[in-house]
């Protein structure tokens, strides 16, 4: 898939899936907006994209619960690069693991905000760029915790339900004006947010019982997370909006 000169917002690329998908893209010749609240990340992460030859990057500092800092991400990354091809609004958060009953409310209110409220702040301001250009691509990086039940993470299946929801929404008031609107929904795949070994420590055999849960008897990679976003994005999936990609080993199957 070729990205040349294609512009490429992605938050959340300073570390783990975003990340990835920053230097897969950057790989294929686009021009990335590196966002992230965690400035020495998403700075490094551009620093590798410059280190790619054709491609070039800028960073962003954005928190995505905040719509003035999403305002300003989207207008920096217009008066750099003109336009926003591509968003992948992939920027969140897991919690401890905690029955319902256990939840406090402040935790629970932090996740949706910035897992579902960022989205959602995130996309319309996309959306009003991409009216504009009268074109446009978005991923909204879900789960399969937007598919599904996950028992302990109430808070975050109900954000990542959300984001399943508003890109359904979003991909059927926009189709009419060529913007595609997509989300993808991986399963655990191993990144500072997934860590097997910190779940084991958490609670002994816990990473080999999620992994024996999935039909593939493995977690994914980051890899295979930027490989179906960047499908996601391409002409090759012209015809595809409003979907929730599971990229899951089978889980949802
Ligand atoms: N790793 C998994 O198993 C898994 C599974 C399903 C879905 N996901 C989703 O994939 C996405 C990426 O997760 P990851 O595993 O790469 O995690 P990660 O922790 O490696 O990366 C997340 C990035 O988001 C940034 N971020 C956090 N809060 C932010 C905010 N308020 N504003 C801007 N940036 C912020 C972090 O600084 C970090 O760079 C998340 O939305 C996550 O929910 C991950």
């Amino acid at each position: 898939m070729n990205f040349k000169n294609k512009v490429v917002l992605i938050t959340g690329a300073g570390s783990g899936i975003g990340k990835t998908t920053a230097l897969s893209f950057a790989a294929e010749g686009a021009k990335l907006v590196v966002a992230d609240v965690n400035e020495k990340s998403g700075l490094s992460t551009v620093a590798e994209i410059n280190q790619i030859e054709a491609s070039e990057a800028i960073f962003v500092k954005c928190d995505v619960s905040n719509a003035d800092e999403v305002a300003n991400m989207v207008e920096t990354a217009v008066l750099t690069y003109e336009r926003i091809d591509i968003a992948v609004n992939n920027a969140g958060i897991g919690g401890l693991p905690q029955k319902t009953e256990d939840v406090d409310h402040a935790s629970f209110d932090k996740i949706m905000s910035i897992n579902s409220t960022g989205v959602f702040y995130c996309m319309q301001a996309e959306i009003r760029q991409m009216l504009k250009q009268e074109a446009g691509s978005i991923i909204n990086t879900a789960s399969i915790a937007g598919l599904r039940g996950l028992p302990s993470s109430l808070p975050y299946v109900a954000s990542k339900h959300a984001v399943v929801g508003m890109t359904k929404t979003a991909a059927m008031e926009y189709a009419r004006q060529n913007i595609r609107v997509n989300a993808l929904c991986p399963v655990f795949t191993v990144t500072p947010l997934f860590n097997p070994d910190a779940l084991d420590e958490f609670s002994a055999g816990l990473s080999e019982k999620l992994k024996q849960g999935i039909p593939m008897k493995r977690f994914s990679t980051p890899q295979e997370m930027a490989d179906a976003t960047l499908w996601l994005a391409s002409d090759k999936a012209s015809f595809v909006t409003g979907l929730a990609l599971p990229v899951d080993g089978g889980i949802t199957a």
